[in-house]
């Protein structure tokens, strides 16, 4: 993934690319006190054709839309990201990769309501990503959280925003500390939500379903794909509430994301889910041609450098 060895990171940072030991965080910056930030997580993968990127357009609209939630101004176009973000792979000699644009509040005072008066920064890091951040193995092991996913009424689940996930950080913690990979919490009606990075999906006598914005999730572009390969491959796929009941009638459950992939869940707490799994088996495929480049419908879906 490293096509060779770079003495020293370099990001971009608001507005040209930099060694990361020089980015400095003034102590009263805004972001680092109230999570006033939004973030996206982009992937970065080896294709025939170099290096695409997978629905770059595609997160960078969702960062804008965040951005635009929490009154950020973020003063560079979707152009200039772009070219940002394959300078950023290029500058670290990154032929694929996990890529995290983030902006913020500066330093402006302690006020809660900071758009008017605060600098918004904007970052494009990177780090090595391959295969699945859950891990090597082939499915996972989660539990159900005892922390209740936020309610979009408290906080919009749309955004993608930093202190939004304080809610996933307790999920997950309290996850793993108990030995699980991961947590899937209910929302505020008992429904399924989302795992703490991931959206969810079940499979029933050959039919998806996953939830969608109603449910308090984040509208996921892994998601938004594998529904979208799922159709190509005549498959049907439901949108709507997924209960937790749903889960342990269901023949095949799989969560993801843009840093997870596609990955099956083998274990609810102590229940353990029939072990064949073909239709999460053949989207995983398609996932894998999709983000190289290499399924000819969705050709579109990848970015390369000009
Ligand atoms: C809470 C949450 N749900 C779902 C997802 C999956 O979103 P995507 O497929 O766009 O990466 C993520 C990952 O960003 C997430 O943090």
């Amino acid at each position: 993934m490293i096509a060779r060895a770079i003495a020293r990171e370099r990001m971009w940072f608001d507005g040209a690319l930099a060694d990361a030991d020089e980015i400095a965080v003034r102590p009263f910056t805004h972001a680092l006190h109230y999570g006033s930030g939004v973030f996206e997580g982009i992937r970065a993968y080896e294709t025939s054709r170099g290096t695409g990127v997978f629905r770059l357009r595609d997160h960078l609209k969702r960062f804008f839309v965040s951005a635009e939630v929490y009154g950020l101004n973020i003063p560079y176009d979707i152009k200039t990201l772009t070219t940002a973000i394959f300078d950023t792979l290029q500058a670290n000699g990154f032929t694929s990769g996990y890529i995290r644009p983030l902006a913020y509040f500066g330093e402006k005072g302690i006020s809660l309501a900071p758009a008017f008066n605060c600098p918004t920064h904007v970052l494009v890091a990177l780090k090595p990503l391959s295969g699945s951040l859950l891990g090597e193995a082939e499915g996972v092991r989660v539990t159900m959280s005892p922390w209740q996913k936020t309610s979009s009424r408290s906080m919009p689940s749309t955004v993608k925003a930093c202190g939004h996930y304080m809610n996933s950080i307790l999920a997950l913690q309290d996850a793993q500390r108990r030995g699980f990979d991961e947590a899937i919490l209910l929302n505020d009606r008992g429904d399924v939500a989302e795992g703490t990075g991931e959206n969810i999906f079940v499979v029933k006598n050959g039919r998806l379903r996953t939830n969608d914005a109603s449910a308090d999730v984040l509208e996921g572009i892994t998601q938004d794909s594998v529904v979208q390969l799922a159709r190509d491959r005549g498959i049907d796929v439901e949108i709507g509430r997924i209960t937790p009941a749903d889960l342990f009638e269901a023949d095949e459950i799989f969560l993801t994301g843009t840093a997870a992939e596609v990955m099956p869940i083998l274990r609810i707490d102590d229940y353990a889910l029939p072990s064949a799994r073909p239709v999460t088996t053949q989207l995983q495929h398609a996932y894998v041609q999709a983000v190289r480049g290499a399924d000819p419908r969705r050709a579109d879906w990848v970015e390369y450098a000009r």
